[in-house]
């Protein structure tokens, strides 16, 4: 038998999947020479024999080859991470599927068997760095094999954006890759593993609508972090006509609530002082494993989306009550968010939660109302300000950030001037700001122009960043005199002083020295504390200040609301 994810299908099966080279197999497993494979394969009798065994989704059985092919233990694995924190955070889930299998990892190249890199597919540019990555892949491959010693040969595997969005395209592309598989099969690597040990090149891009990986406990790659990142769900429903994530990430699914508390509490066991829930869209999480009264989205005033209203299940404001109740000293983040989902009862949590950081991810991505409906993000540029007015007055003091992209398809000047008014007024403590980039498959490139030439868009991108750059430093400034509390990451490089963050996750540096402690005493700050820091200096994108006292969140926070709190004076 072979199994592909959940489903047990029959050689005869298969061998008709392949003759009518039916798209939902090819899409789904795609073996070089499985044809082969399943002649000199095993009859009927050998399917027969083991049918009383259980089915063992973490090593299934192929019969038609053999046990040491299967075996790859032992094999070590380098992990190359492009694109964003879901990235990350499905690298952790890879580490964990294949750690269960006996794989090991290493961070020095030459040891590696295995080169897996976690792909991005969200610009051209972002598939740019790829290219040139594999460049360097292939010559190393190929010095271990023309090399005289008798190491193992080197497998390339490619994972997540860039791998779902070419397929088997990249395998014809770059002759050198041997593995590509989609972010909803990484439970098939260890196999699509073993398959490459007698030559193959194995492709899995299936994309599911229920994968969310939940069973599955990710192994942290940098054990050392005081932060992590927890997937609260997968995909996105939204369909901004720009974007290719829908393509690559599929559909929207969430994460049921039970198991991400569970890994939160794992986390505040291993010491892990701050963790980031991480989806395209946290804020539309629904947990349908819960049964619920039946309530539809109510979505922020002047807001709409493409798809059908949602119903049921436990809603992102739950999430974010059960998260931050796990431990009151562990520090909550949450992104990527829509501006459409954010309703009261979230707003309201984030105000009263002292350890639910003030700081909301509010993607802008244009401020011109003509752009956005070409963006198709369902909201209007006084729709978003009147959110902007709304989050400010329930939080008081809330940080906000956004993300911009400038040169989107038949953008005037005119309308990228309003992005750049839209950025004077809302006064964003962080931004990400992206020159277009059209991607294939997305409504844009159907239907627009790309029509802003390269010049214009390079022009436009500086001028964000200098805007950005200019009220950053006002922002920052006006910080001077007032006391942070700041949690420890490490030490910076260039300087060696100790770095942490505020809770605009703005970096703040300070000296090493004996602080003040919760007894009385005093001792140096280590990764992981809680520290009052007095800021005295500040640049567009870091801030300097002089350790007071080491606190914790509960502590800091204890006599002051959070109005007052990144104004308290010691
Ligand atoms: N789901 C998240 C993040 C999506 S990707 C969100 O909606 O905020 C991160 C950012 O990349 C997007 O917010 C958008 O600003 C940018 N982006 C997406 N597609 C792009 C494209 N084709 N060209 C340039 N920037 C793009
Ligand atoms: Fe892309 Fe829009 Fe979904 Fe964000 S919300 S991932 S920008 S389609
Ligand atoms: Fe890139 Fe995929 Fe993230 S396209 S930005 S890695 S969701």
């Amino acid at each position: 038998m072979f199994f592909i994810k959940r489903k047990i299908y029959s050689t005869r099966q298969i061998s008709g999947f392949l003759a009518k080279s039916c798209r939902c197999f090819s899409d789904s497993v795609r073996l070089v020479n499985i044809k082969n494979k399943i002649k000199e394969g095993p009859g009927l009798k050998e399917f027969i024999e083991h049918s009383a065994e259980p089915v063992l989704l973490d090593r299934p059985r192929i019969p038609y080859l053999s046990n040491n092919i299967l075996d790859t233990s032992k094999r070590k694995v380098y992990f190359d991470v492009y694109g964003c924190q879901m990235n990350l955070s499905d690298t952790d889930i890879v580490w964990s599927i294949l750690k269960k299998e006996g794989f090991e990892k290493t961070e020095v190249e030459e040891e590696a068997d295995i080169f897996l890199v976690m792909t991005c597919a969200i610009r051209e540019n972002a598939e740019t760095k790829i290219w040139h990555r594999l460049d360097h892949l292939r010559g190393f491959k190929r010095r271990r094999e023309l090399s005289k010693n008798k190491l193992r040969p080197v497998k390339i595997g490619l994972l997540g954006c860039m791998a779902e969005r070419l397929k088997e395209k990249l395998i014809e592309k770059e002759k050198a890759v041997d593995v590509v598989a989609g972010p909803d099969s990484y439970r098939d690597l260890p196999r699509l593993l073993a398959l490459t040990e007698s030559g193959q090149t194995a492709v899995n891009v299936l994309l599911s609508l229920d994968e969310t990986y939940a069973d599955v406990v990710p192994v942290r790659l940098n054990q050392d972090s005081v932060s992590a990142f927890i997937s609260i769900m997968r995909g996105c429903d939204n369909m901004c006509t720009y974007c290719i994530v829908p393509f690559t990430r599929g559909r929207e699914r969430s994460r049921p609530v039970a198991s991400i508390v569970d890994e939160v509490r794992q986390l505040a066991d291993q010491g892990v002082k701050e963790v980031t829930l991480l989806g395209q869209n946290v804020n539309s999480y629904r947990d349908i494993s819960e049964h619920t009264e039946k309530d539809e989205t109510k979505l922020t005033e002047g807001f709409k989306t493409v798809y059908k209203s949602k119903t049921g299940g436990l809603r992102f404001a739950d999430l974010l009550d059960k998260v931050s109740s796990v431990n009151p000293e562990m520090r909550i983040r949450f992104t990527a968010a829509h501006p459409k989902d954010f309703p009261d009862e979230v707003l309201q949590i984030i105000s009263e939660r002292s350890n639910i950081c003030k700081l909301l991810h509010l993607p802008a991505q244009s401020g011109s109302s003509a752009v956005l409906q070409r963006m198709r993000r369902g909201y209007t540029r006084d729709a978003y300000l009147s959110l902007v007015e709304h989050a400010r007055s329930t939080i008081p003091g809330v940080g906000l950030s956004t993300d911009m992209i400038c040169g989107f398809c038949g953008e005037t000047e005119e309308e990228f001037q309003e992005t750049l008014s839209l950025m004077e007024i809302v006064d964003y403590n962080v931004a990400f700001l992206f020159s277009y980039s059209m991607r294939e498959k997305t409504t844009a490139y159907r239907r627009y122009k790309d029509d802003v030439p390269e010049e214009v868009k390079r022009d436009r991108h500086y001028r964000m960043i200098e805007l950005y750059r200019r009220k950053c430093q006002i922002l920052n400034e006006a910080e001077i005199g007032n006391t942070h509390l700041v949690l420890v990451e490490g030490s910076a490089k260039k300087t060696g002083q100790i770095m942490g963050r505020n809770e605009m996750y703005l970096k703040v540096l300070f000296d090493q020295s004996e602080i003040l402690s919760e007894d009385g005493g005093r001792r140096k700050a280590k990764p992981g504390d809680y520290v009052a820091v007095k800021i005295v200096g500040a640049r567009s994108s870091v801030l300097n200040g002089v350790p007071l006292f080491h606190s914790s969140v509960r502590e800091f926070y204890r006599d002051v609301g959070w109005g007052e709190r990144t104004k308290l004076r010691v």
